[in-house]
């Protein structure tokens, strides 16, 4: 039931403040994070993350949160890749698979590869009762609840928060970080539900970018640090459900190649809070303007107030610290898609040619 919204992917969106705030709770005991199974940190030498799609995204995402926070190196690697790769496993290594249904076909083969060869198999899913949840060694559920649209939301930013708690934890057990410091990051986890209800409030700026980019035919996602698997994201949201034609690049790619593709017909989504990546993005946003770019910048005040005059549009989100920010900056991306698809009139639950879940190759 849609409890009145008008489709499930509007509810599901909705609905993050408070499941992410319940899985706080699950996994929150003071100031203590609770895996409900012994994983210490500092035995692992090395962690190899694989998924498909916005999972897959996830895992990029926790990647910067593992090796700057806790000095784990991470390989994060798209399972249908993985799997036919056959990669040596050092021994030290852990595995951890990600997967909202836990049932998706190629994560699930690269699960069995792992299995005998990797230390310990870990995974972070939604469906508890799922294959992938089953044959794991320890699975950590997401507690998202259920999700019906085939565009992956509420799940995304749950994988995200369970997946810095594990960073969090690798940080402390691994000397990296105190309890005092881990007690002000949990106490600003703890905030952020309130804040994305802060950021839903702006719905109506991120409606109105939304209908002029559903008019574009090809619309480029930047970011760089914690936005570039965000812009990821981002492009896929959109290319799925409004079918517009959508890719993501790391910022300092830009004048690598895909600088050829700007002119003024090119919508260009730059996700950038003010962080210490910010002027450099703020400089690859003038090179995107200069060549007739509209830039649409997703920043907070402090970075509106830097990035200058020339913006197309900007959309201001709250401030918050920013090994935080990935959370937060996944509810303009939904949005985005999401309004881009309503105006275009397109089934949003059920965008053409896709399933929830893959099980098939
Ligand atoms: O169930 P899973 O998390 O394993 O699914 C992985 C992908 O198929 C999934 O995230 C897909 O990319 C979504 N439709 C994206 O919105």
């Amino acid at each position: 039931d849609k409890s009145g919204y008008k489709h499930f992917m509007a509810k599901e969106i909705a609905e993050q403040p408070s499941v992410l705030a319940d899985a706080l709770r699950a996994y929150l005991d003071g100031d203590t994070i609770r895996l409900g199974a012994d994983i210490d940190f500092a035995r692992i030498e090395r962690l190899t993350m694989v998924a498909c799609g916005t999972a897959y995204y996830a895992c990029l995402t926790a990647k910067y949160w593992f090796e700057t926070l806790a000095g784990l190196p991470v390989e994060a690697d798209i399972a249908s890749e993985f799997r036919y790769r056959e990669p040596p496993l050092t021994p030290g290594t852990a595995a951890l698979f990600v997967s909202q249904s836990g049932e998706t076909a190629d994560t699930l083969a690269a699960l069995r590869y792992c299995k005998g060869r990797a230390d310990r198999v870990l995974s972070v899913v939604n469906v508890a009762e799922s294959s992938i949840a089953r044959e794991s060694d320890v699975a950590l559920p997401i507690h998202a609840g259920v999700e019906i649209g085939v565009a992956s939301t509420k799940a995304f930013t749950c994988q995200l928060n369970v997946l810095l708690l594990l960073a969090l934890k690798a940080a402390v057990d691994r000397g990296r970080m105190t309890e005092a410091e881990l007690a002000a990051t949990l106490g600003e986890l703890r905030g952020l539900p309130g804040v994305i209800n802060a950021a839903l409030d702006r719905d109506e700026t991120v409606a109105m970018a939304a209908r002029a980019i559903a008019e574009a035919r090809d619309v480029l996602f930047l970011g760089r640090g914690l936005m570039y698997p965000l812009a990821l994201e981002g492009a896929l949201k959109l290319k799925e459900i409004s079918y517009v034609h959508a890719e993501a690049y790391a910022s300092g790619e830009l004048k690598h190649g895909p600088i050829a593709l700007i002119d003024k017909t090119v919508p260009v989504v730059v996700m950038a809070p003010r962080d210490r990546l910010f002027d450099k993005t703020v400089s690859n946003m003038q090179e995107v303007m200069a060549r007739g770019g509209r830039v649409l910048l997703i920043t907070d005040a402090a970075g509106a107030a830097e990035a200058g005059g020339d913006v197309w549009r900007t959309i201001v989100l709250p401030e918050v610290a920013p090994v935080l920010t990935p959370i937060l900056y996944a509810l303009p991306a939904q949005l985005l898609a999401y309004h881009a698809a309503v105006a275009k009139g397109t089934d949003v639950d059920q965008p053409r040619n896709l399933a929830k879940s893959v099980t098939v190759e």
